[in-house]
């Protein structure tokens, strides 16, 4: 099956699995149709959730998840099973976590929430292979450039033998850009680069496709959303790599836009050079995922009220201006209560306050931004099988 053959047969079973019903075999290879739980997506009912009003649309909404509070937080847990529709681990399938020693796996934590996922009849994403954090202690001592390739490779075979059949799409490479590394190709000088040369993004995909070839395979980044040099810079070095990488044979097959945006940058957004970007993008064959979604409120006033409605907006803006495009198969917020997001340890407020940015609130009631992406959803075209 060539790519273009495979992004069709992706489309087919994303779209069964984003309506929800699991038939039995596998995964993207069309395993997956519709589902009881989202019997409302086409029965003409009205739609109740984020994943039935993305599904009614052909579309994933789903958000990443971590074993300790999806275990400790019943509440929780009861609004990720019934808002999601698919899941992805925020630490649980990173090395950090899976390897606690060079020679061992620690599968137990990603077992349990592909597990939770299945059972909940949630979709289950790969995050991520090759990516520059989450670094073992033991790594530096012992990777070098003499064996840092079998390293990779043996790590990708394990875990995606280890997942195969389970997993929806892999982030296989994990924030590869960077322009300000001083390399002429705009790449990141991770670990991995430095170690194998700018080999390993290649390398990487073939190994996964060979460990799980029905798996999407997904190449996942930040920071192209705005007009400005910086974003520019980072859509010019991103479709340079798509490009050298399609052209030569390498299994890429979906960008992942993890959308990680600032409420401080509005006014950079212009839909336009987003949407020029997205085509770019789609036209050379590839699905398109929003991964990471949410918006930094730093700079924003206090008040509830008039912060929610200013972070929901940039939902509806960008949103909006991605779901044109019939190439966005799915949309993930990073984290669905801002009870859990990242960003109340990593971008915090100067007020003390807590960061208002996910669908749901502390108390896991659905916010501004939980209507945003739901009316994002209803006004989507609809996504063609
Ligand atoms: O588990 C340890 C804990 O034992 C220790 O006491 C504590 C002290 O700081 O650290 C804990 O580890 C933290 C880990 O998250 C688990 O919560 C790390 O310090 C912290 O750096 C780590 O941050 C994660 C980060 O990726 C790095 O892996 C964030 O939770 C996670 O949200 C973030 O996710 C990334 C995506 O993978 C890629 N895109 C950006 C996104 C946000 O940064």
């Amino acid at each position: 099956m060539d790519r273009r053959q495979f992004c069709g047969s992706a489309m087919a079973a994303v779209t069964g699995a984003a309506i929800g019903r699991r038939t039995g075999t596998g995964l993207l290879g069309g395993v997956w149709g519709p589902e009881a739980g989202d019997a409302t997506a086409t029965s003409g009912q009205a739609a109740s959730t984020l994943r039935a009003r993305a599904a009614a649309k052909g579309l994933l909404f789903g958000s990443a998840g971590s074993q300790g509070p999806l275990t400790s937080d019943t509440a929780y847990a009861a609004a990720f099973a019934r808002e999601c529709g698919i899941l992805t681990p925020e630490a649980e399938l990173k090395w950090g976590t899976l390897r606690p020693s060079p020679t061992t796996y620690n599968f137990a934590p990603g077992d349990w929430l592909q597990q939770w996922a299945a059972s909940n009849s949630m979709l289950f994403r790969g995050h991520t292979l090759d990516f520059w954090q989450s670094v073992p202690g033991w790594f530096a001592k012992t990777v070098n450039p003499g064996n840092a390739a079998q390293f990779l490779q043996s790590h990708i075979q394990t875990v995606c033998s280890h997942y195969a059949g389970k997993v929806h799409s892999w982030d296989v490479v994990n924030e590869i850009i960077d322009t300000g590394s001083g390399r002429p190709d705009g790449l990141r000088n991770s670990m991995w680069t430095q170690l194998i040369g700018p080999d390993h993004i290649a390398d990487a995909f073939r190994w996964a496709q060979a460990a799980d070839p029905n798996a999407l395979l997904v190449l996942n980044d930040f920071g192209f959303e705005y007009a400005n040099a910086d974003s520019d810079a980072r859509r010019q070095a991103m479709l340079a790599l798509l490009a050298k990488l399609l052209g030569a044979g390498v299994p890429v097959q979906a960008l992942g836009l993890q959308t990680h945006l600032f409420a401080g940058m509005t006014a950079q957004f212009k839909p336009a050079v987003y949407q020029t970007f997205l085509k770019q993008v789609s036209d050379m064959g590839l699905k398109i995922l929003i991964t990471e979604m949410d918006v930094q409120d730093r700079g924003l006033p206090g008040d509830t009220a008039s912060r929610d409605a200013q972070i929901a907006a940039i939902y509806t803006q960008v949103l909006t201006a991605a779901l044109a495009n019939p190439a966005v198969i799915v949309v993930e917020t990073w984290g669905l209560s801002d009870k859990y997001s990242w960003l109340q340890q990593h971008a915090m407020r100067s007020d003390g306050m807590e960061v208002r940015t996910l669908p749901l609130d502390d108390g896991m009631q659905p916010k501004a931004v939980y209507n945003a992406i739901g009316q994002a959803f209803d006004a989507a075209p609809t996504r063609s099988s």
